[in-house]
């Protein structure tokens, strides 16, 4: 009977320790709103005195305007993270809305942070997104109004408004703090420059290729 007993509780840490892991943690009170000024450095912000909060805290109207698209991409996204509403701190959920003109493209990026989940609300959007090494498959569809897609955890992955008229997006985002890291920014924008000579052996080609799209970005 002990021994049954134990296992039985061997079993149930081991679902607990794997949901645990999973998962972000809950949050351990009704909200942290974040406090900006804080003195104090923790993972995320600290939070504001609770009596102190107020609606607007929880609030914005950002998202009213379709995002400004005139661009080198043709894309804009407009974030509602922690940055944008506090009240969002330590409750793992964001969001943001895109705008895409005529072939407009949200480039190849990941987020570091979250996964995503994309609906779109105007428009006909092509979308895809890579998987890891070794197989690096190529996973697209073309999504229309109302169409829902995922983009798991840290995968790379675009979207690209393949219609002849504006699109328009919403995506929920698995973090109050997802990051956003663009390819192309990060490896041929990055501040200082990485070397061309990495750079150009990295993508098989030669320092002068890599000069000029380092000049781009
Ligand atoms: C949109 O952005 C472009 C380029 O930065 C700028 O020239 C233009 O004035 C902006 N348009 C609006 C309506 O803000």
């Amino acid at each position: 009977m002990a021994r049954v007993c134990s296992s039985f509780l061997l079993l149930v840490l081991v679902l607990v320790s794997s949901v645990a892991m999973a998962t972000e943690p809950s949050p351990l009170q009704d909200f942290c709103v974040a406090d900006k000024n804080a003195q104090v450095l923790v993972n995320g912000f600290a939070c504001k005195n609770p009596s102190l909060v107020q609606a607007d805290d929880f609030y914005f109207d950002g998202l009213r305007m379709r995002g400004n698209t005139s661009n080198a991409v043709g894309s804009k996204v407009s974030l509602v993270t922690v940055e944008q509403v506090p009240g969002l701190n330590t409750l793992g959920i964001s969001m943001a809305r895109v705008d895409y003109e005529p072939g407009g493209l949200n480039p190849p990026h990941v987020h570091s942070r979250a996964t995503e989940l994309f609906t779109v609300l105007e428009g006909t959007i092509e979308v895809g997104f890579v998987t890891s090494n070794p197989e690096n498959r190529f996973i697209t569809k073309v999504l229309h109004k109302g169409d829902v897609f995922v983009f798991p955890f840290r995968l790379v992955h675009f979207q690209r408004n393949i219609g002849n008229v504006n699109a328009l997006a919403i995506s929920t985002l698995s973090s109050q703090n997802p990051g956003i890291v663009t390819i192309a920014n990060a490896v041929f924008g990055s501040k200082p420059d990485i070397s061309s000579d990495i750079l150009a052996k990295a993508f098989q080609t030669s320092n002068e290729v890599i000069e000029n799209l380092q000049f781009k970005f």
